[in-house]
């Protein structure tokens, strides 16, 4: 049931700080910054040499925001989107750990996906909300994300679930791939660890709605960041369009001055999403935007310098590891969407020709 909330998107956005605990429940180690996945120990993946992540839609943008912390660390790294991963065939070798994100565990292009990798000899790895899906009988081990049920359409609390526990996997790979732990993960376990109590926050102080009210009579919404914040403004583009039925884009930030700014006019408010990382560059953009008249709102945790001064509008997330902000600031542009959806009277949690689970390609 919805439990008093008017939709299922509401009721798991609001979701998030007790899934979030679930994800990272006896998986943290805080005195020697370390994860502790019960299913990889400490070597488990010492022979992987690169890593494909493949999923579709959402479970993508988890991908990409995860490739991008590998990366990061010094491992190879590669978010494909599932359904053009069956027809590029990229190469694949024994040393190739291909890592499938489905909240579902259903997705068609992400089953064939994970197929075509162990066809060529790869191993393969779930990433999934669904204990006993068809993803996990097809791939060689499984990671639980422990999100709980979703059933809002809109893909929400399984988003920052996956992204944790992607974070998690990465600090693991960190250890075996390269032999010692990212120089970061005392301070990512110490992230994660805050993160339910920063997600409740941001909840207890929103002031999306206000926002959407403000430009809901925009011609469209674009979504701008560099880094992980490039997956995020993907993922609030998406939850923005797939439940308003608004036009709403994301873009990297770097992108702008190569095409999409000709959209940019005084009717297409910017989403800036910062992390603390690239904020510099990200703010020359902002002003980019600005001088064609277009309102910025920024989403950071810089609440009192630079940003907040250019910015029209700032959406505060408490201040994190850089890493973990973009699970912050996409709980801030989930409830962009929801109040902008909710003002037009959408159904929010079955959006037209939209189905939770896609299982044909
Ligand atoms: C968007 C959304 C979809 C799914 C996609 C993959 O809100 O929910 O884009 O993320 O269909 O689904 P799973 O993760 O079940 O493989």
């Amino acid at each position: 049931t919805k439990g008093g909330y008017e939709h299922f998107m509401y009721k798991e956005i609001h979701e998030q700080p007790g899934a979030l605990r679930r994800t990272i429940h006896g998986r943290l180690n805080p005195l020697n910054g370390g994860v502790e996945l019960e299913a990889f120990p400490p070597g488990t993946f010492a022979d992987v040499e690169q890593i494909h992540l493949v999923a579709m839609g959402t479970s993508h943008h988890a991908g990409m925001y995860a490739a991008s912390l590998m990366a990061a660390r010094g491992i190879p790294a590669f978010p494909f989107m599932a359904g053009e991963y069956a027809v590029t065939v990229p190469p694949v070798t024994p040393g190739t750990l291909v890592v499938a994100v489905s909240q579902s565990g259903e997705t068609a292009d992400t089953l064939d996906a994970v197929r075509r990798a162990r066809a060529a000899g790869a191993r393969t790895l779930a990433v999934t909300n669904v204990v006993g899906s068809s993803i996990t009988r097809e791939c060689d081990a499984e990671l639980l994300i422990r999100a709980g049920p979703e059933i809002g359409v809109a893909a929400t609390k399984t988003f920052s679930s996956q992204v944790t526990a992607l974070t998690l996997l990465t600090e693991r790979l960190a250890e075996d791939v390269t032999g010692s732990k990212s120089g970061d993960a005392h301070d990512i376990v110490d992230a994660l660890s805050r993160l339910p109590g920063d997600v409740q926050e941001v909840l207890d102080t929103a002031t999306a709605s206000a926002i959407a009210a403000e430009y809901q009579d925009s011609d469209a919404y674009f979504f701008i960041g560099r880094g992980i914040a490039h997956p995020v403004a993907l993922e609030g583009a998406l939850k923005f369009k797939e439940i308003s039925y608004e036009h709403a884009e994301g873009f990297a930030a770097s992108e702008l001055k190569h095409g999409p700014l000709a959209l940019v006019t005084p009717l297409t408010p910017v989403f800036a999403i910062f992390t603390g990382e690239e904020d510099e560059a990200t703010l020359s953009n902002v002003k980019e935007v600005q001088a064609r008249g277009a309102p910025v709102v920024a989403i950071t945790g810089d609440t009192d310098g630079e940003i907040s001064e250019f910015a029209d509008h700032v959406l505060a997330i408490p201040e994190t590891h850089p890493d973990v902000a973009g699970v912050l600031a996409n709980v801030q542009l989930q409830l962009v969407a929801y109040h902008a959806a909710k003002l037009l009277d959408r159904p929010i949690d079955k959006p037209r020709n939209l189905a939770k689970c896609v299982t044909v390609e």
